[in-house]
């Protein structure tokens, strides 16, 4: 059984209420129909209600049984809106601001998450990241001990001899763009707890990546990710993580053992983290595209799971997003 299917098995034994804001697109609606057969969660649309049976319709898909919501009119958009705006007043945002908010779908989700009235949140379909990110990162913030919310992508090979059972987990590929060496730091921790908590991984074994093993070449890029690989010793000491170690170095046992003779980690990693988001999401790309393995992204280190979809999602990539979240769900 591969990863993913191991964890939509987790997902359909602690079933999970999922909202999913862009709940009139058409992959969206589909999805949450798969979702509610397979047993993986609640699922719950939001949206206006005759253009959500509308798409149904246009697409066969029988939608019967999944609780369907219009943030305009609703009757929790008042609750919602004076939360969010006891949340954001500090930051500018007034009375009329939040009512005007929660009309939003995003940030209606975002609500209903804050507030129980759902586990997580799956979105991205139609939105970009960026926009995606915002309101949970406004709203839904860190969870306790945590510096910076980051992202995961959990690289799924044909090949079982490759990391974990075929999983290498790449960090982050989503979230922070230059992070500094505390950051990455955050980063590292939080992809060891990814692989541990939603992957089953039993042993992470985590390897800060760099063009440089073990001081070979001298450069601030390399200083920092020195650092980061201490921080993150001091942060979480029980784990076992390297660096810094190039990406073969890290992987292949042979030239781990001969560039960084006595790591824990070189030639054994499971758990790889990139230096910067153009490492990273150049990293996953390549390793999808050339080298086969199936990439599903989950965001790590906010207080409650919200996840984001590629704009180019297949209606699969929906139904695995969400088991991801609901798994994500059952440890918050
Ligand atoms: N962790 C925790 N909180 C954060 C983080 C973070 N990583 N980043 C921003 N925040 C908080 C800020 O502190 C701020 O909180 P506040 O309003 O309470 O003070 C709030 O989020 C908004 O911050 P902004 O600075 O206004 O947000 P910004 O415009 O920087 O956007 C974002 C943050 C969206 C994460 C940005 O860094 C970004 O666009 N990242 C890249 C996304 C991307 O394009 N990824 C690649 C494509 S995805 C793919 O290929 C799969």
């Amino acid at each position: 059984m591969s990863i993913i299917d191991k964890i939509k098995a987790k997902a359909r034994e602690n079933v999970k209420t999922i909202v999913l804001p862009e709940g009139d697109e058409p992959r969206t609606v589909q999805a949450a129909a798969l979702i509610r057969d397979r047993g993986l969660a609640r699922p719950v649309l939001l949206g206006n209600i005759e253009k959500i049976n509308e798409t149904a319709a246009n697409t066969g898909t029988d939608i019967s049984g999944i609780e369907l919501i219009d943030p305009i009119g609703s009757p929790k958009a008042a609750g919602y809106a004076e939360t969010l705006y006891e949340l954001r007043k500090a930051k500018g945002v007034t009375m009329e601001d939040a009512s005007k908010m929660v009309a939003d779908p995003m940030y209606y989700a975002v609500m209903m998450v804050k507030s129980g009235d759902a586990d997580g949140l799956v979105s991205g379909a139609v939105h970009t990241t960026g926009d995606m990110l915002r309101p949970a990162l406004q709203i839904i913030k860190t969870a306790p001990g945590v510096k910076v919310v980051s992202s995961s992508f959990l690289m799924d090979f044909p090949n079982k001899n490759i990391g974990y059972d075929g999983l290498l987990v790449y960090s982050d590929c989503v979230v922070m763009p230059c992070p500094t060496a505390e950051e990455l730091a955050c980063i590292a921790v939080c992809a060891a707890r990814t692989a541990h908590d939603l992957c089953g991984v039993e042993t992470p074994k985590v390897a800060l990546l760099s063009f440089s093993t073990k001081g070979s070449a001298k450069h601030e890029l390399v200083t920092k990710v020195q650092e980061a690989t201490a921080l993150a010793h001091e942060m979480a000491p029980e784990l076992i993580l390297d660096g810094e170690l190039q990406f073969d170095a890290a992987l292949i046992p042979e030239i781990g053992e001969s560039k960084a003779k006595g790591s824990p980690v070189a030639g054994h990693a499971n758990v790889l983290v990139f230096p910067d988001l153009q490492a990273g999401n150049i990293g996953y790309k390549i390793t999808q595209r050339l080298g086969g393995a199936e990439a599903v992204a989950v965001l790590q280190g906010l207080a409650k799971p919200c996840n984001d979809l590629s704009r180019g999602c297949s209606v699969e990539d929906i139904v695995t997003t969400v088991a991801l979240t609901a798994v994500q769900a059952q440890s918050v």
